[in-house]
C-alpha cells in the first residue's frame, strides 16, 4: 500500500483506533506494549523515538519510566497525532513527549540521535521493511537499543487455522462496522498474512549490523517483540 493510501486509511479510523485495539485483542495489546518498553531496559536520561507512534500508546508507556529522557513520537497521520496529543495532555506528559509529523522512511534527525528506537505495529504498515529498519538504525546511537512489536503471519498449524478464521470472520467485520472502514480491517488481515516470518525480520536486522538480535513470541506466536543493539 502506498504511503498516501496508508495515511488516508489511518486518518479514517483514528477516532476508533484505540477502542478497537483493546476490544479486538481483549486488552492483550496493552501487555505487549508494556513488555516492549521493559525489553528496552531504559537507563537514566535515555532519549527515545517511537516511530509510527499513532495514538502514542508506546510513547506514553515509555513516559511512565521515571528515568527516561526526552521522547519523540513521529507519525504521518494528523488525525492519529491529534488523538495522541489529547491523551498526552490529559496525562500531563506534554513536557516529556514531543509529537512530530513525518515519514518513517525519511526521519528528520541526524545519524546516531537516540538511545532507543521503537516501533509498534508500524513496520508492517510502512511496507518497505528493510528500508524502514535501515532508516531507524541510522538514527540510533552506538550501543542503542532497537525494538519492534509486530504481528506475525498465522502459524501453519491448527491454531493458525483458527486465528486466520478469527481475522477474517470476526476482526474484519467488527473492525469494519465500528470504524466505518471495512477496507482498513481487510487490509489488517492481509498485511498480517503477508508480513515476513520472524526469522526474516531478524535477518534484516542482522544485515543492518545490529548485534545481539533476538525475538520473543507473544500469545501463541501471533505477535513478536524483536530486539537488537547497534
Ligand atoms: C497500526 S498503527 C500503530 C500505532 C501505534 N504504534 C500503536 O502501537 O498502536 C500504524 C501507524 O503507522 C503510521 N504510519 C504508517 N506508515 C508510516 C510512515 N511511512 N511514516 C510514518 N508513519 C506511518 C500510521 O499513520 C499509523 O498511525
Amino acid at each position: 500500500m502506498r504511503s498516501s493510501e496508508n495515511r488516508k486509511l489511518f486518518s479514517q479510523i483514528a477516532t476508533q483506533y484505540d477502542f478497537l485495539n483493546h476490544l479486538l485483542s481483549l486488552n492483550i495489546d496493552r501487555s505487549w506494549r508494556k513488555k516492549l518498553v521493559e525489553s528496552a531496559g531504559v537507563k537514566s536520561e535515555d532519549s527515545v523515538i517511537d516511530v509510527c507512534t499513532g495514538t502514542a500508546d508506546i510513547a506514553l508507556r515509555f513516559a511512565q519510566e521515571d528515568s527516561v529522557g526526552n521522547i519523540i513520537g513521529i507519525d504521518q497521520s494528523d488525525e492519529m497525532l491529534d488523538i495522541a496529543r489529547r491523551k498526552i495532555n490529559s496525562n500531563g506528559l506534554g513536557r516529556k513527549i514531543t509529537l512530530i509529523k513525518g515519514n518513517a522512511l525519511d526521519l528528520p534527525f541526524e545519524d546516531s540521535s537516540f538511545d532507543i528506537v521503537s516501533i509498534g505495529f508500524g513496520l508492517r504498515n510502512i511496507g518497505y521493511h528493510r528500508e524502514a529498519i535501515s532508516e531507524m538504525v541510522r538514527v540510533l546511537k552506538n550501543r542503542g537499543r532497537f525494538l519492534v512489536l509486530e504481528f506475525s503471519p498465522p502459524p501453519k498449524n491448527l491454531f493458525g487455522i483458527f486465528y486466520g478464521l478469527f481475522l477474517k470472520n470476526i476482526l474484519t467485520p467488527i473492525g469494519g462496522i465500528v470504524s466505518g472502514s471495512f477496507e482498513a480491517y481487510r487490509y489488517l488481515s492481509t498485511s498480517i498474512a503477508e508480513f515476513p516470518k520472524p526469522d526474516e525480520i531478524l535477518r534484516f536486522m542482522k544485515e543492518e549490523k545490529l548485534r545481539n538480535v533476538s525475538y520473543d513470541r507473544l500469545t501463541f506466536g501471533i505477535a513478536c517483540i524483536y530486539r537488537g543493539e547497534k
